[in-house]
């Protein structure tokens, strides 16, 4: 019975030193790796994340000829908001009784042209906001129940910059416009604002946020001691 014990004792200490130095063999010849799988720990500003969002397809736009019959203009953007920065009404028919998602993203979530109303459709900056028709209505009427004193506002004035060739800052609140891309590039753009550069991506890099008028700004003094 003791001499049983061990050998026994003495395979476990047998299998116990082959395991251990295969084990160590192998992770001597491990080859030198970057962990990639922290990389997506990476914590990244969510404001700025989105700017990046959609430069997969950056490439593609940068490429894409320009088709003059079908682009949409600043006019017919603002037109069709009832005020700067509203959810533009829905100026198609769509199916009732439906609250988008899905069968709005069909052409929503990348555009491209729409043979039935003979134009692009603008890609949405916000895809993961499903629930379209909650603030996506169409239009019932053209025209007013009531007269009011009611002005459309519209954006502020495109092509402001320092010099002739810098970039033009960016004249609009950053907060849900974070996905330059979507507005910015490819056919379902405004022609005005459709950038010659979309293959550029880090948008922010060059354009800064400003609210103010480059006449507004005074000429620059370096302070001196009095
Ligand atoms: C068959 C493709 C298609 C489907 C499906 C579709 N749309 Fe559109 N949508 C378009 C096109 C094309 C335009 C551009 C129309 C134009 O410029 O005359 C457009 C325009 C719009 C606009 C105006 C955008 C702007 O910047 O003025 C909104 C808002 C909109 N659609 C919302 C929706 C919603 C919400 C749904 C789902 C209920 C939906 N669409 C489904 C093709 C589609
Ligand atoms: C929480 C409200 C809300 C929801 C939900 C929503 N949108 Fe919007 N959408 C807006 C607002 C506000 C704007 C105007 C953004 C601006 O001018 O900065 C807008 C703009 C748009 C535009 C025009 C982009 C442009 O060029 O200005 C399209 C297209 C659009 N939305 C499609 C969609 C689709 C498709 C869905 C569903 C997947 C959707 N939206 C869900 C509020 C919403
Ligand atoms: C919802 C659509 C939308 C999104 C998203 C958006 N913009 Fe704009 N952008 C516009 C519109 C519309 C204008 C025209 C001026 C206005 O209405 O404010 C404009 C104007 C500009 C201009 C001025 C162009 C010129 O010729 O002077 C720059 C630069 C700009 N945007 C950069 C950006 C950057 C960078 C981002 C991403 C961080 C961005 N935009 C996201 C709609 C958008
Ligand atoms: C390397 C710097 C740089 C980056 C990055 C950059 N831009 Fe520009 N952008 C410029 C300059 C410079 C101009 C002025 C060009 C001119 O007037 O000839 C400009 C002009 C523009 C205009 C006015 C129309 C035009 O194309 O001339 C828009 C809109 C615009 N940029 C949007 C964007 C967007 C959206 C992105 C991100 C995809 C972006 N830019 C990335 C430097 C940059």
């Amino acid at each position: 019975m003791k001499r049983l014990f061990i050998i026994f004792l003495w395979i476990i200490l047998m299998i116990a030193t082959i395991v251990i130095w295969t084990y160590s063999y192998q992770s001597s010849h491990e080859e030198a790796y970057v962990p990639v799988s922290n990389l997506s720990e990476t914590y990244i500003i969510p404001s700025e994340e989105g700017v990046f969002k959609r430069s997969e397809y950056a490439l593609e736009y940068a490429e894409m000829p320009i088709d003059k019959k079908h682009q949409r203009n600043l006019n017919t953007y603002y037109k069709n908001r009832a005020f700067y920065g509203a959810p533009p009404s829905i100026p198609h028919a769509v199916a009732e009784r439906n609250m988008g998602g899905n069968s709005c993203l069909k052409c929503h979530e990348n555009g491209g042209y729409v043979d039935k109303y003979n134009a692009y459709a603008p890609v949405t900056p916000h895809p993961e906001k499903v629930n379209c028709r909650q603030c996506h209505v169409p239009q019932k009427t053209q025209s007013l129940f009531v007269a009011t004193n009611w002005t459309r506002t519209t954006g502020a004035a495109v092509g402001n910059k320092a010099l002739l060739t810098s970039p033009p800052i960016i004249p609009h609140q950053i907060q849900f416009r974070e996905n330059c891309l979507s507005c910015h590039a490819g056919p379902g753009a405004p022609k005005e604002i459709r950038t010659t550069h979309p293959n550029r991506v880090n948008c922010r890099q060059c354009h800064v946020i400003n609210d103010k008028n480059v006449s507004e700004i005074g000429v620059f003094k370096r302070a001196t001691k009095e």
